[in-house]
């Protein structure tokens, strides 16, 4: 039996992942509405949570709903600048201070506005000023005196920022944001995710549990039996890694010459005889069939001029040095400066980061594409999906974007998604077979699905925890 690591649960420890044990987990997180329920309770109330891009309230009096399982939170920018957060709820009798719709395909994605003054309840007409403090009670003496300031105001929510992300956290003793995105956060900072803008972004209602969602997109394994096509180009050898509550994913690879710090990422260099024409095509290839995202056109340019640029006999960490290098130069010349990520970082950085509970973010030097879930009423075999580009642009440059309804289909995200959607929906329904014996995951491959599994039951007094397989 394994030794607990938190709340006296039997589950895996994050050495057991390190030296790659292996590992099953039972398939109540994804098919159980007991846990579902618990979900409202010890998990979403209790993690640091994604909001929006801060770019999304840049103004003074700009406020959204943020709104996970039954729970709605306003998010404001206040006149000073800062952010604040609170409860959607009226001390009053309880009615939602913003009316929240369930989100409505084509309609409802969130509820958001500017130039908020103060909220006044539709019901008895309560007011909060934006520092959440009760400002009018029609007949306070009504209460004989029980009334109060405190008794009276909103319920504050914790907000802070991170990488151009707002974030919230429901928990008044939660430990900080840059604690809790600890190392991950710390290497992915030089990345200057809050200087990308969004390129575009999309949701969808769809029909699996909000892990299978993202487990489809947090290991690389599936990409050679998924997204076959892709295998023409570049290897899909991946490894991954427990950094606590987040975990990484990253190429690995079993021929020495392709190993080189520059090739962690999304840009590295393709396979076969000419790896000029290889790393093209495996780029581009990537960027039109993933919606023009996970790479910049600049990039793709580039890398078409390295024909033209290198002898065919240069060797791939020479290409991937000059591509690099030229479309650095290429962007500098339209007002797009790259950061400067130390090789060490760069290596370490990977492919992409699995942020605990519900977000994946696939990062480069001038571009993310990210993924965030989130259960959708209380269907356990249903999720909100959604997934968007940010790019670096030239300062005016940035489109302008909302999020945009998609049915998950090929035209509206891409074939690689499209492919990607097509197994969610159906590992939703084969998990429920009598003759499924448990997950049997991938322990250097599939390591963050493991992982997301060892952290949630930490949270959920050890449901659904992993245990050790017996090995011979
Ligand atoms: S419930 Fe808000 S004023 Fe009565
Ligand atoms: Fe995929």
């Amino acid at each position: 039996m394994n030794k607990p690591e938190k709340f006296g649960i039997d589950n895996i420890t994050a050495k057991d992942m390190d030296d790659e044990k292996l590992v099953t987990y039972p398939t109540e997180a994804f098919l159980s509405k007991e846990y579902l329920e618990a979900e409202k309770k010890l998990l979403w109330p209790r993690v640091w949570q994604m909001v929006e891009r801060e770019t999304d309230l840049p103004n003074p009096g700009d406020w959204m709903t943020y709104n996970v399982a039954e729970e709605s939170v306003i998010v404001l920018r206040k006149d000073d600048g800062t952010l604040k957060a609170f409860h959607n709820v009226c001390p009053h009798r309880g009615r939602q201070l913003i009316d929240v719709p369930d989100m409505l395909p084509g309609k409802v994605h969130d509820v958001r506005g500017n130039n908020r003054k103060n909220f006044i309840c539709g019901f008895h007409g309560w007011t909060y000023d934006l520092d959440g403090n009760n400002t009018f009670i029609l007949d306070p003496q009504d209460w004989k005196g029980y009334l109060n300031p405190e008794n009276t105001c909103l319920s504050e929510v914790k907000v802070d920022t991170w990488g151009g992300y707002i974030y919230i956290n429901m928990d008044p003793d939660c430990v900080p944001l840059k604690e809790w995105m600890g190392r991950a956060g710390e290497i992915l900072d030089h990345f200057e995710v809050e200087k990308m803008r969004y390129k575009w972004r999309q949701w969808a209602i769809y029909p699996c549990n909000w892990k299978v969602a993202i487990e489809a997109f947090l290991e690389p394994y599936h990409v050679a039996g998924t997204h076959t096509q892709l295998l023409a180009y570049g290897d899909y050898y991946a490894l991954s890694k427990q950094y606590g509550l987040h975990s990484v994913s990253s190429y690995d690879t079993r021929e020495e010459k392709f190993k080189m710090s520059e090739s962690a990422g999304t840009t590295r260099a393709g396979k076969g005889d000419d790896a000029r024409v290889s790393t093209y095509e495996l780029i581009r290839e990537n960027y039109e069939t993933v919606n023009f995202a996970a790479s910049t056109e600049t990039l793709v340019n580039a890398a078409s001029r390295l024909v033209d640029e290198l002898p065919e006999d240069t060797p791939p960490a020479e290409i991937i040095a000059h591509w690099m290098a030229s479309a650095k130069k290429d962007d500098a010349a339209r007002g797009v400066i790259w950061p400067e990520v130390p090789p060490e970082i760069m290596q370490e950085s990977g492919l992409a980061w699995g942020l605990f509970p519900n977000q994946n973010i696939l990062h480069g030097v001038t571009f993310a594409l990210c993924y965030r879930v989130r259960p959708y009423g209380d269907d356990p075999d249903k999720c909100i999906f959604e997934s968007y580009a940010l790019e670096r642009f030239p300062e005016g440059e940035e489109p302008e974007t909302e999020w945009v309804y998609a049915e998950p289909t090929g035209e509206n995200w891409g074939s690689v998604l499209a492919q990607d959607f097509s197994n969610m929906e159906f590992v939703q329904k084969g998990m429920k077979s009598s003759g499924f014996r448990g997950p049997l995951p991938n322990p250097h491959q599939e390591q963050k699905v493991i992982n997301l599994h060892r952290n949630l039951a930490n949270f959920m007094d050890g449901r659904g925890a992993p245990s050790l397989l017996e090995e011979e």
